[in-house]
């Protein structure tokens, strides 16, 4: 090769210089060994060339690839400062540690489960535990092994909403509808594993009810039974005041009232002291100073024997209430629609601490 060959090939050489200010990093990392790489690179392979030229052409041709390594040594380093420092302002400008937060939404359990919640784990404590069972259900189940009568008013078309499905044949059948309490389950506990038993049933309940402030044609349920050797009324007032106690506040006062249900005798209303006034009377109370909270009552014999459990050994309480009312009464909430509308206006103020 001579001399001016050599120099011919500075040309291209020169123009890929010039574009080294507008290579992007990758560009420029494999620009970089395309050039300058030991192995293959341009420039190495025109330094090699040198070589081959006689002693005046080796001065001049060498100078000039000399010259030129340096340039695109330089290019490289600045055109990779230049690119550093675009990378560093870009990661700046997306943290801007002035900006407001981004307010972030944290869940909470619906009032009504709360309540529930809480409910279960106080009589939790007491050694119940939770069973529960299917909310479409058979007259046997729902009224007929809970000691209700065949005419009793509650079977009727008005109250009760039946299923539009065969009835189920045999003694523990008849028609289908869904489950106007969560009693049933109490049938379907003892059933299956007799006596004793100590279970909290909370769930859905039914009826043919409008939904207006204070009905929901679909309502939950907190349904107890606790069936033992020995049990007594004594039992049913010590745990039911103990959990108005630990549920409410410690001081709260309770009282029962007689009542009757087809499924326990004797049977009776427990009230509470009015949580919202503190018994001095008030709009919440109708200005009685006492608040309903649950039915109750001993198990009838007729209940346990269609359950298969000796009446005369084994004696029990049952007691039934229901959450959404006693989320009214806790939040003083005039209109039970407000428990279904799922309005976070209204949500809100109800969630706990924390959320
Ligand atoms: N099942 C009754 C109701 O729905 C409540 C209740 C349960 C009463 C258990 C006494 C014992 O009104």
């Amino acid at each position: 090769m001579t001399a001016p060959d050599a120099l011919a090939e500075f040309q291209p050489l020169r123009d890929r210089l010039a574009r080294v200010p507008s290579l992007d990093a990758p560009a420029l990392a494999a620009e970089r060994i395309a050039v300058l790489g030991r192995k293959g690179g341009e420039l190495t392979r025109l330094l090699k060339s040198v070589a081959t030229l006689d002693d005046a052409g080796k001065r001049r041709v060498g100078a000039a690839v000399n010259e030129l390594k340096r340039a695109f040594e330089s290019a490289f380093a600045e055109r990779e400062a230049a690119l550093d420092r675009e990378r560093q302002a870009r990661e700046a400008a997306g943290t801007d540690l002035t900006m407001p937060g981004r307010g972030r939404w944290i869940g909470a359990a619906h009032p009504v489960t709360r309540v529930i919640d809480e409910i279960v784990g106080l009589f939790r404590e007491l050694g119940f535990t939770v069973a529960g069972g299917p909310e479409a259900e058979t007259e046997w189940y729902n009224f007929g092994a809970l000691n209700f009568p065949a005419d009793h008013p509650a079977m009727d078309l008005h109250d009760t909403l039946y299923l539009d499905l065969p009835p189920v044949p045999g003694d523990r059948g008849g028609r289908l509808l869904m489950r106007t309490h969560t009693s049933p389950v109490q049938i379907r506990t003892l059933l299956e594993a007799g006596a004793p038993a100590r279970v909290v049933i909370p769930g859905l309940a039914y009826r043919n009810d409008p939904f207006d402030a204070s009905h929901a044609p679909a309502f939950t349920q907190l349904e107890g039974l606790a069936v033992d050797e020995g049990v007594s009324f004594v039992d049913l007032k010590a745990t039911l005041s103990h959990f108005a106690r630990r549920f409410f506040a410690p001081g709260t006062r309770v009282r029962f009232r007689p009542s009757f249900f087809p499924f326990t005798e004797p049977s009776a209303e427990m009230d509470v002291g009015c949580q919202l006034c503190g018994g001095s009377g008030c709009a919440a109370c109708k200005g009685s100073g006492w608040m309903e909270i649950l039915g109750c009552g001993m198990v009838h014999p007729n209940v346990l024997e269609s359950c298969g459990v000796d009446a005369e050994r084994f004696t029990g309480f049952a007691f039934g209430m229901g959450p959404h009312r006693i989320a009214m009464l806790r939040y003083g909430i005039p209109d039970i629609r407000l428990l279904y509308e799922g309005d976070m206006r209204f949500l809100r103020q109800l969630a706990g601490p924390g959320q």
